[in-house]
C-alpha cells in the first residue's frame, strides 16, 4: 500500500519520540535528554539516549541511532509502511492511500485467502483428531503413546487427517473454497484434474506466525512407510516462506523474552515435548541451516541462542552452518549435545523435565570453543591441519566484529590462543587480516573502492597486519561522512557576509564559481565524481536543490524523510561522538575541555553522563559547536587533498609525453609544487572523524 505524502506529514507532526520509545524502553529524564537501557543490545547501565528536541535516539553503547519511524522498524521489525501505520493508529491519523498497484492488491488478496483456508483446515484436522472415532483411535492414541498430554495437543492445535483420499478436499470444496488456492496451500493436490488430500494418515502440526495465524503445516506419517516421506511440509507460497519461519515462535516469544534465551531444536515434536516439560523458550528450525531472517526473528527477543541437537546427526552440521551469520548478528551462541540416539523429545521423556532442565544448564558449551576443541582433537599431531584450524578460528572470530562485541572478541582471542597454545598477538594479526579481507571484498563488490592513487601511501599489503591499514581502508568513507555531517549541522549558519556554510561547502566541493551557476544535471555529475557514497551524493544534490529554491533545509528535513538510507546517514553523520587524532591532544586548551571525556573509561564516561545530566557531553559538544568554521575548513581539507592527488596524477601523465627539456623542467616544478601543497595540507589536517 502506498501512504500519501499528506498523511505522512500529519503523522510526523504529531509524533512524540519520548512517547514512542517510552512504550518499549523505560526512560529517565537527564537534562534535556532521556536515558534508558538500550533495547538493541544487552547492557546493565544505560547508554541509550533520546533527544526530544532533535527527535532522535542514539545508543552510546552499540551505536544505533534513528528517529521514531526507524525505531519502530528496528524494535518491531516493521517495514517503513508498517511503522507509519502503527503511528497513524496511535495518533489517530486517518490514512489516506494513493493508488496501489494491481499486482500488490492481488497478492494481498491471495495471502488473505490462504490464511482463511489454513484456519479452516486447522479446525478441521483438530476436530478430526479429537472428536471422531478414527481420529481418537489412530491419531490421538498415537500421540498419547508418545506421551503428549491433551492440554498441550490442544495448545499447539495439533490435528489428524485420515487415510481417505479426499476427506478434507470434499469438505473444503463444499465450503466453496477456490480450487487453485487450495492447491496453493499444499493441503490439496491436483492429479490429472482430480483433487486429493495431500496429507493422509498423518498427524498435523500447524505452523503459526508471530501473531498466531496459521501459515502452513507439517504433517507426520503415523504408519511406518519407506516410500512416503516422514514429514510433508507446506510448499512455499504467498504466506509460507520457510526461511522466515521458526516453528513454535508464537508460543515461545514471551518465555524467550523472560529467560533472555532462545533454545533451538530440530523438530516439531521436540518443541511440543519441551513445552510440555515446562521449557517454553524453544523453537525449531526443521533441521536446516539457520537463515538470516530466522536469526533476526530470534534477535528480536534475545541475544542468547542455545542450540540443542543430537550430536552425531546431520542436523548439528546444518545448525552450525548458520553459525557465522549468528555471530555477525551479535548473538551469543551455545551448544548442548544430546546423548547418542536421542533427540530432545525422546530424552526429556526418558529422564523427566527437571533432569532435562539440569542437563541443559550444565552442558552448555560455547560454540566457537566447542568447534575449536573438536577440530583440534581430530587433527591430532598433524601440523598442517592445525594451521588450517587456526585460520578457520581466526575467520570465525573475525565475524564477532560489532562494536558492542569488542570485549567478547578479546575473550575469544585469549581463550583460543590458550587452547591452540599460540601467541595471542599472532592470532590477533590473523583476525585483522580476515576483517580487512572482508572489507576489501565488500568494497570490491559494491565497486565503491577508490583506487589508492597517492604513491606516498602504499596500498596495504596482504601480510601487513597493522591497524592503520584497516582504518585507512575506511578513510574515504569516513571523510565523506564528516563532510556530510558539517553540511547538515551547520549548513544554515553564516560563513561570511556573502554566503552561508552550505553554500560555502558546496561551492568549494565542486569549485562552483559564485558567478557561474551550473545546472542540476552538471552538478549531479560533478558531485557524483567526487563522492563514492551514493547517499552522500543524494544529500548534496537535494540540499542544493533546496537552496536554489530559496529555502535552506534543516537537519530535520533529512532525518524525517522517506528515503531511509538518507535518514540513517543524516543521523549517523550528525550524532556521533568524535574521536580525535593524537595531534589534537597537543593543543592544551582543547585538551582541558576534552580530557575528562576522552580519557575516561567507557563505564566512567557513562556514569558521568548519567549523574551530571549531560554536562560533560554538552561542554564538549558546545566547544565543537562554537568552532564550526574550523570544523568545516578541516573536513574540507580532505577534498583539497583529493584534488591535489588528481593534479599530481595528471601531471605524471604529462611527464610521459614530455619532448623538450623546458617541458620537463616545468613538469618537475609542478610536481614539487603539488607535493609541497599536499604535504602542507596533510599537516593542517588534524582532526579525524570516526563515526561510531
Ligand atoms: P526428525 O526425523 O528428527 O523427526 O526430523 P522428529 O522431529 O524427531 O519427529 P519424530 O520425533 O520422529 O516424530 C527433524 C525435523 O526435520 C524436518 C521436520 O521439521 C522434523 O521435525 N523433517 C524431517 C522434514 O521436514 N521432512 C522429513 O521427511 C523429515
Ligand atoms: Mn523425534
Amino acid at each position: 500500500m502506498i501512504i500519501s505524502q499528506n498523511t505522512i506529514q500529519q503523522i510526523l507532526s504529531r509524533v512524540d519520540i519520548i512517547d514512542i520509545v517510552g512504550s518499549f524502553v523505560k526512560l529517565k529524564k537527564r537534562g534535556t535528554n532521556y536515558l534508558g537501557l538500550c533495547p538493541f543490545h544487552n547492557e546493565k547501565s544505560p547508554s541509550f539516549t533520546v533527544s526530544p528536541v532533535k527527535e532522535i535516539y542514539k545508543c552510546f553503547g552499540c551505536g544505533r541511532s534513528g528517529n521514531s519511524v526507524s525505531f519502530l522498524m528496528e524494535a518491531e521489525k516493521y517495514s517503513y509502511v508498517e511503522a507509519l501505520r502503527w503511528l497513524a493508529n496511535k495518533y489517530g491519523v486517518e490514512i489516506e492511500e494513493t493508488e496501489t498497484s494491481p499486482e500488490y492488491k492481488q497478492q494481498q488478496q491471495v495471502a488473505d485467502s490462504l490464511y482463511i483456508i489454513n484456519n479452516f483446515a486447522q479446525q478441521f484436522f483438530s476436530n478430526y483428531l479429537l472428536t471422531t472415532e478414527e481420529g481418537r483411535d489412530i491419531g490421538l492414541s498415537y500421540l498419547k503413546s508418545r506421551g503428549f498430554r491433551e492440554d498441550v495437543i490442544k495448545k499447539f492445535q495439533l490435528g489428524f487427517n485420515s487415510e481417505h483420499k479426499d476427506g478434507f478436499t470434499k469438505v473444503a470444496l463444499a465450503a466453496k473454497y477456490n480450487e487453485e488456492l487450495l492447491v496453493k496451500t499444499g493441503l490439496v493436490s491436483n492429479r490429472e484434474g482430480n483433487l486429493y488430500d495431500n496429507y493422509r494418515g498423518r498427524i498435523i502440526f500447524p505452523i503459526h506466525n508471530q501473531s498466531g495465524k496459521v501459515l502452513g503445516f507439517g504433517a507426520r506419517i503415523i504408519k511406518k512407510n519407506d516410500k512416503a516421506p516422514k514429514y510433508i511440509n507446506t510448499p512455499e507460497n504467498e504466506i509460507y516462506v520457510k526461511s522466515k519461519v521458526l516453528y513454535g515462535s508464537y508460543f515461545a516469544r514471551q518465555a524467550i523474552d523472560k529467560a533472555d534465551e532462545c533454545l533451538l531444536v530440530e523438530g516439531y515434536t521436540d518443541v511440543v515435548s519441551l513445552h510440555q516439560a515446562g521449557i517454553e523458550n524453544v523453537v525449531a528450525s526443521g533441521g536446516t541451516a539457520l537463515t538470516p531472517d530466522q536469526l533476526r526473528l530470534i534477535k528480536k527477543y534475545t541475544n542468547n541462542l542455545t542450540i540443542i541437537y543430537d550430536g552425531d546427526g546431520a542436523g548439528i552440521k546444518a545448525a552450525l552452518r548458520g553459525l557465522d551469520l549468528a555471530l555477525e548478528e551479535g548473538l551469543n551462541v551455545h551448544l548442548v549435545l544430546i546423548p547418542d540416539g536421542e533427540d530432545p523429545d525422546s530424552y526429556v521423556n526418558k529422564i523427566g523435565a527437571t533432569a532435562f532442565a539440569n542437563f541443559i544448564a550444565s552442558n552448555k558449551k560455547d560454540v566457537i570453543l566447542f568447534q575449536l576443541n573438536n577440530a583440534l582433537a581430530e587433527a591430532g599431531n598433524d601440523t598442517n591441519k592445525k594451521s588450517i584450524i587456526i585460520n578457520q578460528i581466526a575467520e570465525t572470530i573475525s565475524k564477532v566484529n560489532k562494536l558492542e562485541d569488542f570485549s567478547k572478541q578479546q575473550a575469544y582471542i585469549k581463550q583460543s590462543a590458550e587452547i591452540l597454545k599460540i601467541e595471542e598477538k599472532g592470532l590477533h594479526a590473523l583476525i585483522n587480516k580476515f576483517i580487512r579481507d572482508s572489507v576489501i571484498k565488500e568494497e570490491n563488490k559494491t565497486e565503491k573502492r577508490e583506487l589508492l592513487i597517492n604513491n606516498e601511501i602504499p596500498e596495504p599489503q596482504r601480510n601487513d597486519f597493522s591497524n592503520e591499514a584497516y582504518s585507512f581502508l575506511y578513510q574515504d568513507q569516513l571523510q565523506e561522512k564528516a563532510i556530510t555531517g558539517v553540511l547538515l549541522k551547520y549548513g544554515d549558519r553564516r560563513w561570511d557576509e556573502h554566503k552561508n556554510v552550505a553554500e560555502y561547502i558546496i561551492s568549494s566541493t565542486i569549485d562552483e564559481d559564485d558567478n557561474v551557476v551550473i545546472n542540476e544535471e552538471d552538478f549531479y555529475k560533478s558531485i557524483d565524481d567526487i563522492f563514492d557514497d551514493k547517499r552522500v551524493v543524494d544529500i548534496f544534490v537535494l540540499y542544493r536543490k533546496w537552496i536554489n529554491n530559496g529555502k535552506t533545509p534543516t537537519l530535520n528535513d533529512f532525518t524525517y524523510n522517506e528515503n531511509s538510507e538518507m535518514v540513517q546517514l543524516a543521523i549517523e553523520t550528525t550524532n556521533h561522538p568524535y574521536e580525535l587524532s593524537p595531534k589534537w591532544f597537543e593543543d592544551e586548551k582543547k585538551n582541558a575541555v576534552i580530557d575528562r571525556i576522552q580519557r575516561l573509561s567507557y563505564e566512567d564516561f557513562m556514569e558521568q553522563v548519567v549523574n551530571n545530566a549531560d554536562n560533560d557531553q554538552s561542554v564538549y559538544l558546545d566547544y565543537i559547536d562554537s568552532n564550526y568554521k574550523d570544523e568545516v575548513e578541516d573536513v574540507l581539507i580532505y577534498l583539497k587533498l583529493k584534488k591535489v592527488k588528481r593534479l599530481i596524477i595528471r601531471n605524471e601523465k604529462d611527464y610521459n609525453s614530455v619532448t623538450s627539456n623546458e617541458d620537463l623542467s616545468l613538469v618537475m616544478k609542478t610536481h614539487m609544487h603539488l607535493k609541497g601543497i599536499q604535504k602542507a595540507l596533510g599537516e593542517k589536517k588534524q582532526i579525524v572523524y570516526y563515526p561510531f
